[in-house]
C-alpha cells in the first residue's frame, strides 16, 4: 500500500491567459489531496471518494465496464473517475502494467472546482502512489508531465501545465506554454475567501477562447494580462528571499497587480457577483490586493493581506462560506 499527497494551489497571476502561452504565476498552498493505492490482482479499479468537500462514494469498475452504474450527478462521477482513472492509465503506462488493478482511496481537503486545483492535486497524488505500488520512482517532474497529459485528455485539449507543475513541485511557479520553472518567493499572506460554489473550468475557458477570436480587444486583454505577469514576476524578484519577510512596498504592488488582473479577468467574462463582492469586502478591509482565483464562474478569491482585516470582514460576508488563510506549501507531491 502507497500514499502520496499534493497541494492546491491559488493563481497570484495570470490564469486563463496561460492557455493561449503567456506566462503564469501559481503558488501551492497548504490544502493537499491525499491518495492511498493499494494493488489488485483482478485488473479491476475502485474509487472511494472519502471526503471531496461533497459527500464521499464508492465506484468499482473494470476496464471492460461501459462505466459504474452509481447514483451521483455526472459531474460529481466525473471527478470521482475520470481524473483517477487517466492517473491511473498514466501509472500502468510508466510501469509497463497495462493490467495492473488498484483500490484508490481518494481524501482532500480542497473545495473542488474552486479554482484550488483539486483536480490537479488528486491526479499528481494518484500518479505518484501508483506508480511507488507497481515500483517505479518517477521524479517530481515526470509526475507533473503525466498529470498533465491526464488534464488535457479530460478538459478536451484545454489545459495549461500550470495546475499540474505547481502542485508537484510546490513552491511558486512560472509557467510558459512547456516551459515550467520553480521560483523564489517570499512568505506571501494569501487569504482565501470561498462562496461555497464551483466555475465549469472548460466552459469558461471556452467562452475566453470564443470572445478572443471574434474580437481583438479580447486578444488584447488576455496578451495585457501576459504583460502584467511579467511585470509581477519582476516584483516577485524583489520582493524578499526564499520564504522570508516580503518587503512592504512590492508587496502593494504586487496586490496592485491583483487587482488590475481581476479586473482584466472580469472582462473576459469569468468572474461572478460572488467572487466581485468577495473581491470588494477584501479591498475595503485592508488587503493589499484581490482576485478570483482559477477558472472563475464561483468559488475562491485570493487576496493579499498581513493583518487579520480581511479574514475577519469576510467572515461578515453574505456571498463568502468560509475563509482561511493559506500557507504556501514548500513541497509538492511527496510520498507519505
Ligand atoms: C484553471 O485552474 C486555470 C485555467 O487557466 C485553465 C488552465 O490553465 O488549464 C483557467
Amino acid at each position: 500500500m502507497h500514499t502520496a499527497s499534493a497541494p492546491g494551489k491559488v493563481y497570484l497571476f495570470g490564469e486563463h491567459a496561460v492557455v493561449y502561452g503567456e506566462p503564469a504565476i501559481p503558488c501551492a498552498v497548504e490544502r493537499r489531496a491525499t491518495v492511498t493505492v493499494e494493488g489488485r490482482d483482478d485488473g479491476r479499479l475502485r474509487v472511494d471518494a472519502k471526503d471531496l468537500q461533497i459527500e464521499g462514494f464508492t465506484v468499482e469498475y473494470g476496464a471492460t465496464d461501459s462505466g459504474p452504474a452509481v447514483d451521483v450527478s455526472d459531474s460529481l462521477l466525473e471527478a470521482a473517475t475520470k481524473y483517477v482513472d487517466g492517473a491511473i492509465e498514466q501509472a500502468r503506462d510508466a510501469a509497463d502494467a497495462p493490467d495492473a488493478g488498484f483500490d484508490v482511496e481518494v481524501e482532500s481537503d480542497i473545495p473542488l472546482g474552486a479554482g484550488l486545483g483539486s483536480s490537479a492535486a488528486v491526479v499528481v497524488a494518484t500518479i505518484a502512489a501508483a506508480t511507488a505500488e507497481l515500483g517505479v520512482d518517477l521524479d517530481a517532474r515526470e509526475v507533473a508531465d503525466r498529470a498533465y497529459q491526464v488534464e488535457l485528455d479530460v478538459q478536451d485539449g484545454q489545459a495549461s501545465r500550470a495546475d499540474t507543475f505547481c502542485s508537484a513541485m510546490g513552491g511558486a511557479v512560472r509557467v510558459e506554454g512547456d516551459d515550467c520553472r520553480t521560483l523564489s518567493t517570499p512568505d506571501l499572506p494569501f487569504v482565501i475567501g470561498y462562496d461555497g460554489g464551483s466555475g465549469d473550468t472548460g466552459k469558461l475557458v471556452a467562452g475566453v477562447r470564443d470572445l478572443r477570436d471574434r474580437y481583438d480587444f479580447a486578444a488584447d486583454t488576455v496578451a495585457a494580462i501576459g504583460d502584467l505577469v511579467r511585470e509581477g514576476e519582476r516584483l516577485l524578484e524583489q520582493a524578499g528571499e526564499d520564504g522570508g519577510e516580503p518587503d512592504e512596498e512590492a508587496l502593494e504592488e504586487l496586490g496592485g497587480l491583483m487587482d488590475f488582473d481581476h479586473g482584466l479577468l472580469e472582462a473576459l467574462g469569468v468572474s461572478a457577483r460572488s467572487l466581485d463582492d468577495m473581491v470588494w469586502t477584501a479591498r475595503e478591509s485592508g488587503a493589499l490586493g484581490a482576485k478570483l482565483t482559477g477558472a472563475g464562474g464561483g468559488g475562491c478569491i485570493v487576496a493579499l493581506d498581513p493583518t487579520d482585516g480581511t479574514e475577519t470582514a469576510l467572515t461578515y460576508e453574505s456571498s463568502c462560506e468560509q475563509v482561511f488563510r493559506a500557507e504556501l506549501a514548500t513541497e509538492g507531491v511527496r510520498i507519505e
